[in-house]
């Protein structure tokens, strides 16, 4: 590729090409005057003509000064697509139009957005930085992001920051949440089988990677299309972290009614493992099943008391035995005899082949009973 910086006598045609995970730009090949690594700490910015919708080249800050360069809006998107969401850029305003907040997570807004150049829509999480959340946080659950690429998984679009904030752009899943279709609808077994494979897939992705999601719940999990259960993406990494990091990055997080008894009650000398996810899986089945949002009723009560909803719960008798068995299973409170992600899949895989005993209610009542978590401490009594 070839770029321009203009100068008032004469203009200096340079060489841009990748090498490394580097921008590199110079007369030639062997001796770059101008390096750029490839990674969140190097920062862009894209010059845009809005008018004709054409790039028209970039600016790097290279020892403290910019530098602007001209490029050609086919070189620009060529490089851009090499680069999107593994580099930071500047000015986010000359790409992206807001249209209306379509999320508030604990960390900030998801605002849906129009692309000035291809005028599509995405939806863009907005992060603060503050005490609370810091450079360090952000860049940990951009970096989870980038290193997951799977269909079950949402993925990072381009990232810009300003000084006080970060911006990443995401495709725009127009069905919304799980939470927001639960609310209003029931789901079928066939339905909610589907939906129970897609997240097992994602988190059997992750693990195979090394990471733990550790905030599975019907909030994160989005619909790419209007009612459409075929096509679902876990999102919000905020609370990941590789299996080697939890101890330092927030041990005791998640959000209460979905966090095993295991992260609750965080032992630093037995740290838990990806089997947690296996538990927010199985409470966020019992969400599907009953209509509860176990996430309302920990908030009220700082407690998260299964015997009480099952209880409280009529709706639960007509569960069909397949689901009971398999909840039994996810939400058994000993990771070390809790299902795995992997078996938790096969059994949802062959639903229709198990053919269960019938199992009485007050059976699985009963089992259920022994988990009682308190979000201070955890028994199984
Ligand atoms: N790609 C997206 N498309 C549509 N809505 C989204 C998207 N990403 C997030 N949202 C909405 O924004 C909410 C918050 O996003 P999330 O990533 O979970 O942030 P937080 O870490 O603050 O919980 C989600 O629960 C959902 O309602
Ligand atoms: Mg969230």
């Amino acid at each position: 590729m070839i770029c321009i910086r203009k100068h008032t006598i004469i203009d200096q045609h340079y060489l841009l090409f990748i090498h490394d995970d580097k921008i590199c730009i110079g007369k030639n090949i062997l001796n770059p005057k101008y390096v750029l690594p490839i990674n969140l700490q190097t920062k862009l910015e894209w010059t845009f003509d809005k008018e004709k919708s054409q790039f028209q080249g970039f600016i790097i800050e290279w020892n403290n000064q910019k530098k602007q360069f001209h490029m050609s809006d086919q070189n620009c998107q060529e490089l851009k697509s090499q680069i999107d969401g593994r580099i930071l850029y500047n000015e986010i305003n000359s790409q992206y139009y807001p249209i209306q907040i379509v999320g508030e997570g604990t960390f900030g807004k998801v605002i849906k957005v129009v692309s000035l150049i291809d005028r599509k829509e995405y939806a863009c999480k907005v992060m603060k930085l503050d005490k609370k959340f810091s450079k360090n946080d952000i860049i940990y659950e951009l970096m989870t992001m980038q290193s997951l690429n799977h269909e079950n998984i949402i993925k990072i679009k381009e990232v810009y920051s300003s000084k006080s904030h970060f911006f990443i752009i995401m495709e725009y899943c127009r069905g919304g949440t799980l939470r927001e279709q639960l609310a209003y609808r029931t789901l079928n077994q066939d339905q909610i089988v589907m939906i129970m494979k897609q997240i097992l897939n994602a988190i059997i992705y992750m693990n195979s990677r090394g990471f733990i999601h550790r905030d599975i719940k019907p909030d994160n999990i989005l619909l790419r299309e209007q009612n459409d259960l075929s096509s679902i993406l876990v999102c919000d990494f905020g609370f990941a972290a590789k299996v080697e990091d939890i101890v330092t990055k927030h041990p005791n997080c998640g959000t209460p009614g979905y966090m095993a008894p295991e992260v609750i009650k965080f032992d630093q000398t037995n740290p838990y493992n990806e089997q947690c996810d296996v538990f927010s899986c199985g409470s966020l089945l019992y969400s599907i099943l009953t209509g509860y949002n176990l996430e309302m009723q920990s908030e009220e009560s700082e407690i998260y008391n299964i015997e009480a909803q099952v209880y409280e719960e009529k709706q639960f008798t007509s569960i069909n035995n397949q689901f009971k068995n398999i909840l039994l299973k996810m939400l058994e409170p000993s990771p070390n005899q809790r299902i795995t992600a992997k078996d938790a899949q096969k059994y949802f895989e062959n639903f229709d082949l198990f053919l269960m005993e019938e199992m009485n209610s007050l059976d699985v009542i009963q089992k259920l009973k022994h988990i009682s978590i308190n979000k201070n401490n955890c028994h199984q009594f």
